[in-house]
């Protein structure tokens, strides 16, 4: 069984996709994939040998070695172009995911799918994809424990953006009325409160030129709560 956030990337997945799972950690994912019949070519890949270890452990009691292929090495450069259809990179910074990304274009030429879980950075990430091609085929949230998770699906072409707010709100996650957007824009609404206030004490220059952007982007994410909530009614 995957846990909430794992169990919602998984359902991004289609049936017959060729995957690779880049940092597969423990290999929840690509055993849960091999066992449900999701994808029978699938390569699991970690840059640490500890966790590849135990992804291979897990693979091998599940007998999957047939399904699932592991290596070890960084990001997509354990891939060659063409193997896979599909990527899944989750549980890691939204800047390293760019990175991983970045230094991956000759695989991603072949790729149709990204499913992509950022734990931070998330408007990086997404400027990343818009600036390289791909357009947002599919944007939700998911709970788990205390934390909310953006997970984003992404394909090649082309995102219009109207408003750079989009790139931290995200594309659908308003437009399908995510149940949780109310409360992931709580969030960010509070923390760059709390910055705003901490800097107000500074009494300074700089940090009033921060308080000032950053009261613009408060005002932005009021107006799409405001969206949100009215929709909502
Ligand atoms: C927090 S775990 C996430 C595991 C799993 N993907 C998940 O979402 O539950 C991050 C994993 O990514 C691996 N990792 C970090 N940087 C990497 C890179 N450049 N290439 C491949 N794996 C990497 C780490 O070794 C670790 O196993």
């Amino acid at each position: 069984m995957l846990g909430a956030r794992l169990a919602a990337l998984a359902r991004q997945i289609p049936k017959g996709a060729r995957v690779a799972d880049i940092g597969t950690d423990h290999g929840f994912m690509p055993v849960y994939l091999g066992k449900n019949g999701v994808s029978n070519r699938i390569i699991a890949t970690d840059i640490s040998p500890g966790s590849l270890s135990k992804a291979r452990d897990l693979i091998a009691k599940e007998k999957l070695e047939d399904i699932i292929e592991t290596r070890l090495g960084p990001g997509l450069k354990v891939i060659s172009p063409g193997e896979i259809d599909t990527v899944v990179i989750a549980g890691m910074g939204g800047l390293l995911i760019s990175l991983i990304l970045e230094e991956g274009t000759d695989v991603l030429e072949y790729v149709h799918r990204l499913v992509l879980q950022p734990m931070n950075n998330t408007d990086k990430l997404r400027k990343w994809l818009i600036d390289n091609g791909f357009a947002m085929e599919e944007e939700s949230l998911v709970k788990e424990g205390r934390y909310i998770y953006e997970t984003i699906v992404a394909r090649p072409g082309y995102q219009e953006v109207s408003d750079d707010i989009e790139y931290e709100v995200g594309f659908k996650l308003l437009k399908n009325r995510d149940t949780l957007f109310g409360e992931f824009i709580g969030f960010k609404i509070n923390k760059v409160e709390n910055i705003i206030s901490r800097l107000e004490k500074e009494n300074s220059q700089n940090a009033q030129k921060v308080v000032d952007e950053l009261s613009i982007k408060l005002k932005k994410y009021h107006e799409v709560l405001k969206c949100f909530a009215q929709w909502r009614r």
